[in-house]
């Protein structure tokens, strides 16, 4: 099959190598804080200081991070793809910016991002490298206490659903990368991709729970198994 589009879903387990924590691994983030108490509306509302305590760790631990050998390798598919009259589309559950940071131009940041802040008062979300707390002021409006991480959380809708959807319809090809297919809407993304028509694998440590559902997978760390999965791609489009 000769391939054109390609839309890749990442999650926390390409920056697994970066240093950054998954979420569901032995030692992952859930394992050690309530997803409820720290991912929530609820948990927020409730205790504001814990959150962004929580949100303040993650973005300084995201500073001292540095893009991989996926990250890198998924930057250098995109930019030949483009050369080679494709697309590459890398839909991303993860809030950190590494993929921004290889050079990766086409990123869609589903639950988003640790580098920005949103705004209760004047909903308007802006870039924020700074520790957020109950006292900080926001820029656009002035009014204090109501800026919180702009991170999608759990009972809230992902960003960018309708551009989502539209790269799905259009990729020949679905790639799931690092990620353990336990949260929807984006583990629903390689039955839509499927249904639509294009061919899926699964590049992962080890086969998720909805391995079964992909055509194919390939299982390592993502440093060794990602780079060379983008060599064979780019070896097998004509340029
Ligand atoms: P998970 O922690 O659920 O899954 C990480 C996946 O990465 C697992 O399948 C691991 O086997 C795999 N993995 C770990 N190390 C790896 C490595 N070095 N190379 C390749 N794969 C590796 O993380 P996500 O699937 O991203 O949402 O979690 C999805 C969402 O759940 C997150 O975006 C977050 C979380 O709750 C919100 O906070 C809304």
């Amino acid at each position: 099959m000769q391939v054109r589009r390609i839309v890749l879903l990442t999650g926390a387990g390409i920056s697994a190598e970066s240093g950054l924590g998954t979420f569901r691994d032995r030692d992952g983030l859930w394992t050690r804080h309530r997803l409820e108490d720290v991912a929530t509306p609820d948990g927020f509302r409730r205790n504001p200081v814990l959150v962004h305590d929580f949100y303040n760790r993650r973005r300084s631990d995201l500073k001292t991070a540095s893009p991989n050998a996926a990250h890198l390798a998924l930057a250098r598919l995109e930019q030949e793809m483009i050369g080679a009259g494709g697309s590459v589309t890398i839909v991303t559950q993860n809030v950190d910016d590494l993929h921004e940071r290889a050079g990766s131009k086409t990123v869609i940041h589903m639950h988003g991002e640790l580098l920005s802040a949103l705004c209760g008062a004047c909903e308007t979300r802006d870039r924020w490298e700074a520790d957020l707390g109950v006292e900080t002021e926001c820029r656009r409006c002035g009014v204090v206490g109501t800026l919180r991480p702009d991170v999608v959380w759990f009972g809230e809708i992902p960003y960018h659903m309708t551009n989502i959807q539209r790269a799905l319809a259009a990729c020949d090809l679905f790639v799931a990368v690092g990620t353990s297919g336990e949260v929807y809407p984006a583990a629903g993304f390689v039955e839509m991709a499927r249904v639509l028509g294009a061919a899926t694998l699964e590049l992962n440590l080890e086969p998720s729970s909805s391995a079964r559902v992909f055509d194919a997978g390939r299982y390592g760390p993502a440093t060794e198994i990602v780079p060379v999965w983008v060599a064979e791609t780019l070896a097998s489009v004509p340029h």
